[in-house]
């Protein structure tokens, strides 16, 4: 009997894996909450798995091959790897859908076969710029007196463009580029960003006021702490992540307000009940999920990041 592998029998229960690099951060822990919502919806088996390393994507994919899943969503712990988990998956017959972090090939180009969901990067880190500038515009700063620290991680395209979005953002608000401080992260947690912010603030001693954005709110949060580490406060520090997970939420929850002065709030509903959904449509149906999916964001503070994530429908899942 012939079988047609791209789609399922009727009576074949839906497995499908939601692959994440870096599981402790808040923001692919709500991808996972959403893509729950999306299985209880929709009466799927998901497999939660977390891979921060090249080795351990290949073994999950093998892993949920093993168990019967017909596909996964994945965002990768390293965008390179993408043509070995293209043929990985392959190999395992197992539907592939990318998040966040978008695989690219040899040369460094998108793969753009692979259906992939991601937030528009430049428009976001746009977004990031232009509120820092009109921030401090409101209090009167001279923006020639102001450093800016962009938590870099350039290897990382979506990173790239988000923070090199900001930084012309500023610089056509009228920051001098040559204030724009690069502080390249090794990792991108918020560890990793203070050490680097700290590197920027030691070797520039000469700014009244401190600035910082970076790839997501753990970025941006690194670099706030390393302000306080010396002394620059609330009043002379305006950062804003990406993101509005817990990390950004928790922010806002202390009694006084910090330096981490607001984030682009994006949707993790989007990225990880939406996709898990597509996913879903193609096993069954064998739609294959749109190639491109660029979401946005919405600026929030303190004072209405409660009111703007009501609004984005992301109070579900908590
Ligand atoms: C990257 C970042 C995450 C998050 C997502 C959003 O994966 O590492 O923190 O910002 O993008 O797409």
């Amino acid at each position: 009997m012939l079988i047609n592998a791209s789609t399922v029998t009727a009576s074949e229960p839906i497995k499908i894996g939601f692959v994440v690099k870096q599981p402790e951060e808040p923001w692919f822990q709500d991808e996972w909450k959403f893509a729950e919502i999306a299985a209880k919806e929709k009466g799927f088996t998901l497999v939660k798995i977390a891979a921060q390393s090249g080795e351990k994507v290949m073994s999950a994919i093998d892993n949920l091959s093993a168990q019967k899943a017909q596909g996964f969503v994945i965002c990768t712990p390293d965008v390179k790897l993408g043509p070995g988990i293209v043929a990985k998956a392959k190999a395992d017959g197992l539907k592939m859908m990318t998040v966040d972090d978008r695989l690219v090939d040899g040369a460094g180009k998108p793969i753009e076969s692979v259906p992939y969901m991601g937030i528009s990067a430049s428009n976001i880190g746009k977004q990031v710029g232009e509120s820092i500038a009109s921030e401090a515009k409101r209090r009167g700063w001279d923006l020639k007196e102001v450093g800016a620290i962009n938590v870099s991680f350039d290897q990382l395209p979506t990173s790239h463009d988000r923070t090199a979005s900001a930084a012309e953002a500023l610089v056509a608000a009228g920051l001098p580029r040559a204030n724009v401080i690069n502080a390249p992260e090794a990792k991108t947690d918020t560890e990793n960003a203070f050490n680097a912010a700290n590197i920027a603030l030691t070797k520039n001693p000469q700014f009244k006021h401190w600035v910082a954005f970076g790839l997501n709110d753990e970025a941006v949060l690194g670099a706030v702490r390393a302000a306080e580490g010396r002394g620059i406060n609330t009043q002379n520090m305006i950062g804003v992540g990406v993101g509005g997970s817990d990390s950004a939420l928790n922010e806002f929850k202390k009694p006084a307000p910090t330096g981490f002065f607001g984030t682009v709030i994006i949707s993790p509903k989007r990225h990880g009940q939406e996709t898990s959904e597509l996913v879903y449509e193609w096993i069954k149906t064998g739609k294959e999920p749109p190639l491109l999916t660029l979401t946005s964001g919405a600026l929030a503070t303190r004072a209405d990041a409660n009111q703007v994530r009501e609004k984005l429908g992301l109070t579900a899942a908590k």
